[in-house]
């Protein structure tokens, strides 16, 4: 008996937070649509003095449409990812060399908002085995993290070891504004933004970090962050060989 309360217990945990998705998604949807359509009406009503109008308008129904696209595309991969059965194609990768790839393809954007992007000085060869497409997604979007809240601070810095015979373990740097304690067991789940960063208009989705634990998981490994007023790291703890699964050394969130 107490199985089957459990079970519908279980059953309705996952109906609410399909709705809570659901919620989410439309609520997150809705916003840059209505603004979309307040500017494409403005322009076919012609309620505009000069050209100059019609362009800020189409601008910002462009950058709104882009906004809406992002979380499309966030919301593909997240519910793709999230599958257990979803397949990694593995391929032997040097780790020295993806963060030297990554400085060079992320060095502008960083410039663009005040900050350095750098890694330690080219040791040798670190080679793990992991699907790359799926990693650089990872990296991609701690990176775009860093980037996006790390204004104000002065670097950003890529490190990669192992820490045992199997396991290794690559962690991504800023010096930008702590992330407040209470929020750190926190950014992981979908669609969670700190307060502060949902005021400014940073225009993310709130699943890139969901989406980032959720690769590191399929194959077998976990993020964990710390952030303190002289940096905040995010850590990916990854095993060196496919199929192997690590044992979370530390609590998933540490403040
Ligand atoms: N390096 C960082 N420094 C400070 N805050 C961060 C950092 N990385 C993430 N955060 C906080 O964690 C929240 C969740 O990050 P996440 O990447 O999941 O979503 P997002 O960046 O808001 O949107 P998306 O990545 O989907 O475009 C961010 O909104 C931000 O508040
Ligand atoms: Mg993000």
């Amino acid at each position: 008996m107490d199985s089957v309360i459990a079970s519908l217990d279980e059953e309705r945990a996952i109906e609410k937070s399909k709705d809570d998705l659901i919620t989410n998604v439309s609520h997150d949807l809705r916003t840059p649509l209505t603004s979309i359509l307040g500017y494409l009406g403005l322009i076919q009503d012609k309620q505009y003095r000069s050209t100059d109008d019609v362009l800020k308008y189409t601008e910002i129904a462009y950058l709104k449409a882009k906004q809406m696209k992002s979380l499309v595309d966030n919301l593909f991969e997240y519910t793709k990812v999230r599958q257990a059965d979803t397949k990694l194609s593995y391929n032997r990768i040097d780790l020295t060399q993806m963060m030297e790839q990554l400085v060079a393809a992320f060095e502008l954007d960083a410039g663009k908002h005040g900050l350095k992007i750098s890694t330690d000085e080219p040791a040798e060869s670190m080679f793990i085995e992991a699907d790359a497409e799926k990693l650089g997604r990872v990296f991609n979007n701690l990176i775009s993290n860093a980037i996006k809240y790390g204004v104000g601070g002065q670097n950003i810095y890529l490190r990669a070891k192992f820490v045992s015979d199997d396991e290794a373990k690559i962690d991504v740097l800023n010096d930008g504004p702590r992330i407040p304690a209470k929020a750190l067991n926190q950014i992981f789940e979908r669609f969670y933004r700190v307060e502060e960063s949902r005021n400014k208009d940073t225009g993310g989705s709130g699943l890139g970090l969901a989406i980032a634990q959720s690769i590191v998981a399929l194959h077998g490994g976990y993020i964990d962050v710390t952030s303190d007023d002289e940096f905040t790291v995010f850590s990916i703890h990854l095993p060196i060989k496919p199929g192997e699964k690590l044992k979370q050394a530390k609590p998933q969130m540490l403040s």
